[in-house]
């Protein structure tokens, strides 16, 4: 530890799956954790900041394998390749001290060793694994634990596995892990702790299988051929390897675990606080103080994915709205540990409200009547006025240990609220003390350079402990203010600043947005990136008998005439031949995908033992054949030599 530091300070990142491009809800936890681990500088402390990438396991081998290149190519590719998750970082901001990938050399031998010792000290033995795997999620799963027959974290379905396998025992440490989920704040938001508890502990914990050999794309088991680790051993340990955890390149272990905090997604909470602390109570190592299970960022209520195009895409919203507002959307808009409701529209009104007009204003404001009243430098002569200032001094005075204390709990959108409170103050006390009529008199003066003196003071401690959430713009309001101290200590003290301070003038630091035009814009971008989303697929229908089959009758039918309905979009009526003497008429409500008279002499397939029925006033006998999913529509069409009356079977 250094001799001025306060202590160090270990926070990490999930690493992520380089499986597909980010998008603004990875960014999510990446910027929260980036603005603890600035903070925490802030304030003194020797940080380390680990993130990183999770790159073996099924899914990537599948992907890889789709495109066309190796895994390592794949992953190469998402990770360093442009516009991949290290330039996104570095766009972001983000300060990390430490780039984990799981492939990097140091690391794949420290998790063979960190293997063989649970093997060696009987934690781990082989055995036979029987089960069901959800491969996007890369989770085995019990027939207990499937919420509606399908994986309990995304709902996708399940498949059938089997194979020889080593086990972890994790049911040795149910008691322990239980324990310290209740007992210690280990687990936080608390409200986590119970779904843990009550739907993994108490229904019996299994032992985990930790080895595969339906592929090989991960860490080999170096005593046994075939066998690689679970990829989720292979990422947990990361957090250690990253700090010289069995391995010569790092030599941080001493000074940084355990971790003060991990920062994690709520659907790997499961993982983090039952099988990461079980495996290092196996090993007899410190647990990490804190797991933090934050909540997602959701899209019209559903969870996000690239494939819903630009609106999540980081790169375009940084690049129309500035990363800094970006950061602070994402701190400001949602409790950490809920889930929230990303929307363009609550992006824009977060920027024009709180940046554009609050804290925007109150710097502009106040550096343009210095710079108006003064210029450069404010007069050192200046009257207080106890009555009037007190409040605002008081509010300032103490805003950063009511920020601190929420920061502490990692409540940044309450730390946020404590800021923009003494912001709204601020600009209030401009319109109280109304500046522009002070300085219509020589003898206000010294009056004057007091109330803006108050009001750059406010702008400097608030601008400093916006620091961590929004890095550049604190620069730049610490620029205006001639390079005022910005450092923990002075962010306590008003007063810090010289009296006769000097300023510098500047563009508004949040130029206001149209939020239609804006809205509209976003809109057009949308359109022209989403991936089409797939269809769901129809549910399955119950099993019926032979018998039950052959009582449907179908009949090859050639088109006669076909028109529109009146009075209906959706019907065309059509006169059939069906092989009697006697003309058939069909209602059909396919007119969206169909000119009538394209449909005309064509050889279609009817189900002609139907009990009619009256569809606007008319009589249908028979129903079409036709397929359908999501927007399409396929009439069953023959081809012409087949003659009409013949019986489908
Ligand atoms: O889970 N809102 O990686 P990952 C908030 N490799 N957070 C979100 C989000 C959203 N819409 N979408 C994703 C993994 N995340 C593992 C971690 S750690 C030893 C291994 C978060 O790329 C998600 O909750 O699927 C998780 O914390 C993180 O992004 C990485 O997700
Ligand atoms: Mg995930």
């Amino acid at each position: 530890m250094c001799e001025k530091c306060k202590g160090n300070y270990y926070i990490t990142t999930p690493i992520y799956y380089p499986s597909a491009k980010l998008h603004i809800g990875h960014a999510y936890c990446t910027v929260a954790t980036d603005t603890m681990a600035r903070f925490k500088r802030l304030q003194g402390y020797d940080v380390m900041f680990l993130t990183g990438t999770d790159e073996h396991g099924q899914k990537i081998e599948d992907k890889a394998k789709e495109a066309g290149v190796t895994p390592q190519q794949f992953v190469d590719n998402i990770v360093t390749g442009e516009k991949g998750v290290l330039d996104l970082w570095k766009l972001m901001n983000i300060s990390y001290d430490r780039f984990i990938r799981t492939t990097d050399d140091y690391h794949v031998s420290a998790i063979q060793k960190i293997f063989k010792k649970m093997y060696e000290n009987g934690d781990i033995y082989k055995g036979k694994y029987t089960g069901k795997y959800c491969k996007p999620c890369e989770s085995f799963w019990t027939e207990s634990q499937l919420v509606d027959g399908k994986c309990p974290d995304c709902g996708r379905e399940v498949q059938d596995a089997e194979e020889e396998a080593y086990f972890f025992r994790l049911s040795k440490y149910a008691d322990r892990v239980q324990d310290l989920l209740e007992n210690t704040d280990f687990l936080e938001p608390r409200s986590r702790v119970s779904e843990m508890v009550n739907n993994f502990i108490k229904p019996g914990l299994e032992d985990l299988c930790v080895s595969r050999t339906s592929f090989t794309w991960g860490v080999p088991v170096d005593f046994d051929p075939g066998h690689v680790v679970y990829v989720w051993i292979d990422a947990l340990f990361n957090y250690m390897t990253a700090l010289g955890f069995e391995n010569d390149k790092y030599q941080d272990l001493d000074k940084f675990w355990p971790a003060d905090v991990h920062f994690i997604g709520k659907e790997i909470v499961r993982f983090h606080s039952i099988i990461w602390p079980a495996m290092l109570m196996s090993l007899n190592l410190p647990l990490p103080k804190k797991v933090y299970g934050h909540g997602w960022l959701l899209l019209d209520g559903g969870k996000m994915s690239k494939s819903k195009g630009n609106v999540v895409d980081p790169y375009v919203l940084s690049q129309r709205f500035g990363v800094d507002a970006l950061r602070f959307f994402l701190l400001r808009s949602f409790p950490f540990g809920s889930d929230g409701n990303f929307s363009n529209e609550l992006l824009i009104n977060t920027i024009n409200v709180d940046l554009a007009n609050d804290l925007g204003n109150l710097v502009s404001r106040t550096v343009a009547m210095a710079q108006k009243y003064f210029g450069e430098h404010l007069p050192a002569e200046q009257l207080a006025d106890e009555e009037k200032d007190a409040e605002l001094i008081a509010m300032v005075s103490g805003l950063r240990d009511v920020y601190e204390a929420q920061m502490e709990k990692y409540a940044f959108q309450n730390a946020l609220a404590e800021v923009f409170k003494v912001i709204s103050r601020a600009n209030k006390y401009i319109d109280e003390n109304a500046p522009w009529v002070l300085a219509k008199s020589e003898e206000n003066k010294p009056r004057l350079a007091r109330v803006l003196y108050n009001l750059l003071e406010t702008v400097r401690i608030c601008g400093g402990l916006l620091s961590p959430f929004m890095p550049d713009t604190a620069a730049e309001i610490g620029k205006r203010l001639g390079g005022a101290a910005m450092d923990w200590d002075s962010l306590k003290v008003f007063g810090t600043l010289a009296a006769d301070v000097a300023t510098v003038a500047g563009n508004p630091l949040f130029p206001r947005i149209d939020l239609e035009k804006e809205l509209a814009a976003l809109e057009e971008l949308h359109k022209a990136s989403a991936e089409p989303q797939e269809d769901p697929l129809p549910e399955p229908l119950p099993e019926i008998t032979f018998d039950q089959f052959e009582k449907v009758e179908m009949t090859v039918v050639k088109v006669l005439a076909c028109e529109k309905v009146k009075k209906s979009d959706k019907l065309l009526k059509f006169t059939l031949d069906d092989g009697t003497k006697e003309p058939r008429q069909i209602l059909s409500g396919i007119a969206k995908y169909y000119q009538p008279e394209e449909l005309v002499g064509k050889t279609l397939v009817a189900v002609t033992n139907l009990a009619p029925r009256k569809m606007m006033g008319q009589m249908s006998c028979g129903m079409l054949l036709s397929a359908e999913r999501g927007d399409k529509l396929n009439l069953v069409m023959l081809s012409d030599n087949i003659p009409a009356g013949s019986r489908l079977v």
